[in-house]
């Protein structure tokens, strides 16, 4: 498919049709009633990601049976995949091609973790940096006074962050980096260019043991190189203005001369390439981080998603998960109207995962032109969002019981072994939630529950409205035997081919991300003193923001 040649705008489909009429039969439809009606219905909406690397086990399970859909609806999904030609999407992916058509470029991120060949002519070594970062990890590299580095403090915000934090959370040991009895480098992360990130990480840093990775593909964030330069003054103060502090530094980059421009050594940049996009670099050298944290492991992480990558290559589109997740999702956005979607690991390994697939959703998709030039009239992305669970059923939940709003839930439930019994209450838990969520309460299910409680009858009528819930919340449940670098992997993988399906489908580009640069353009002329050219409010804000500056002096 060129660009605009032979692209049919998605409405124009006869199956987009079809599901439009499917949803206004089945927006208010209760989930319950499609339970009742069919005693086969978790079975025949779960698939199961069979783990080739342990005989007869399971790698992760999905279970769609709680989406607001029936069996016609999910055939005329199927069917719109079909018209969409995503196989030849999928195709075009693993095969290297541009894809990422505003760009021109490939998005050849598979490649890093052995999912597909890069693009032609093109290649990427990981080698210098992980020799790198297996030597800073065992104490093999020193500073600039000739001590251990034992402190890793990644600069780096968006891509060249949310994935290696969210990595490092999940898998790198609580009780520290310690292997043999001998303490590791340790792996802190820098994103905000408040200055107050930056020195709550340092303030018990040791200068002369710490090094920072500049992590930042087109080396020219502004709030990356701040938080540079700002180590760079960090270090300078507490080492002595005369001392060469190379030795504290090294780079990720595709900007090669704009790292070494800012003082890194040329043997300490390695490179990412432009085929790797930003929100799907955890896999690059941007994992440097990650590697230092985890050590052999980071190939268990890449194995995880490289079996993702073949069952979306190999497996056809009716029983292919990315393509179910996919088409679930764009079911509820651009079908339902459900413009909210709430991600819930039940994990605390996980928590920086809704944030993960912010960047991950709104950032690919979040768009409204098509590949030909026009504008869609499909809702694209949603508002992605959520929390930890159980943290989240003790803040926002009561709005998913009895708000009026519908929104879309992945239920993320890493099951754990049983050693502990908080394990167990956390998975419980999550269950429970999604079959609350689903199945609702209503007012004569109100009254008995008031009425266990031995309340008068006046009082029961009072109350119950109270109680009512309406359920039907539709969910997700994607559940895996444990949080290790193999499951997250493929959980990782699982949504970054999610998120292709919907963009080839909607026909916007995941890969790009033009909307941004607009605010950092005028973050710019602010930055400058030019408030000219702005509305009043924002002129307003700026001259107010100096006074204030000034009265703090
Ligand atoms: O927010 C825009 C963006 O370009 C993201 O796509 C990217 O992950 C982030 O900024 C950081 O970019 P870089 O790695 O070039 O510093």
């Amino acid at each position: 498919m060129s660009d605009t040649g032979d692209f049919t705008p998605p409405q124009r489909l006869p199956a987009w049709t079809a599901l439009v009429g499917h949803a206004q039969q089945l927006a208010n439809h209760p989930l319950s009633a499609l339970f009742a009606d069919d005693p086969n219905r978790a079975d025949r909406f779960t698939l199961i990601l069979e783990n080739p690397t342990e005989m007869d086990q399971s790698a992760l399970v999905a279970d769609f049976s709680k989406q607001l859909f029936d069996d016609e609806t999910f055939a005329s999904l199927i069917r719109l995949a079909h018209e969409a030609r995503l196989d030849e999407g999928i195709q075009r992916l693993f095969d290297g091609e541009q894809v990422n058509f505003t760009e021109k470029r490939a998005a050849s991120h598979m490649s890093m973790r052995g999912g597909c060949p890069p693009p032609p002519g093109k290649g990427a070594d990981t080698h210098d940096m992980r020799t790198f970062a297996f030597d800073l990890r065992e104490g093999m590299l020193v500073g600039s006074t000739g001590k251990t580095i034992r402190h890793l403090v990644n600069l780096g915000i968006g891509g060249s962050d949310l994935g290696p934090r969210l990595a490092v959370e999940a898998l790198a040991d609580p009780r520290g980096n310690i292997v043999g009895g001998i303490e590791l480098a340790k792996v802190a992360f820098v994103a905000n260019v408040d200055p107050r990130e930056l020195d709550t990480v340092l303030a018990h840093a040791d200068p002369a043991a710490t090094l920072f990775v500049v992590s930042s593909k087109s080396f020219s964030t502004p709030e990356t190189l701040a938080n540079a330069e700002a180590a760079r003054q960090w270090l300078r103060s507490r080492l002595g203005e005369g001392i060469d502090i190379s030795a504290h530094f090294a780079a990720v980059s595709n900007a090669y001369d704009a790292a070494i421009a800012f003082g890194i050594r040329p043997d300490r940049v390695f490179p990412l390439p432009d085929w790797v996009g930003g929100r799907y670099s955890v896999w690059s050298a941007i994992g440097l981080p990650l590697l230092v944290a985890i050590g052999g492991m980071f190939d268990d992480f890449l194995v995880g998603a490289r079996i993702m990558d073949d069952h979306f290559r190999l497996t056809p589109i009716e029983h292919n998960l990315p393509v179910w997740l996919g088409l679930t999702d764009l079911w509820n956005a651009s079908f339902l109207g459900i413009q909210s979607t709430a991600a819930l690991p039940y994990a605390h390994g996980l928590r920086s995962f809704p944030n993960w697939l912010q960047q991950l959703e709104m950032e690919s998709n979040g768009k409204h032109t098509l590949r030909n030039g026009h504008r869609t009239e499909a809702a694209t992305a949603p508002i992605v969002w959520g929390s930890a669970g159980t943290i989240g059923q003790h803040a926002f939940h009561q709005l998913l019981y009895q708000g009026t709003r519908k929104v879309a839930l992945d239920f993320i439930i890493p099951v754990g072994e049983d050693s502990d019994p908080r394990q167990r209450i956390l998975v419980d838990n999550a269950i429970a939630q999604a079959a609350a969520l689903m199945g609702g309460r209503d007012l004569d299910a109100a009254r008995a529950t008031l009425a266990r409680r031995n309340l008068p009858d006046a009082e029961i009528e009072r109350l119950a409205p109270h109680l009512v819930s309406d359920g039907n919340q539709p969910s997700t449940t994607i559940m895996i035997p444990r949080l290790d670098a193999f499951h997250l992997g493929a959980l990782l993988a699982l949504y970054e081919h999610k998120v292709f399906v919907q963009g080839w489908i909607w026909g916007i580009n995941p890969f790009d991300q033009y909307g941004v640069e607009h605010g950092k353009e005028i973050a710019r002329a602010l930055a400058s003193g030019k408030t000219d050219k702005q509305d009043a409010s924002t002129a307003q804000l700026a001259r107010l923001a100096e006074e204030f500056r000034l009265r703090m002096r």
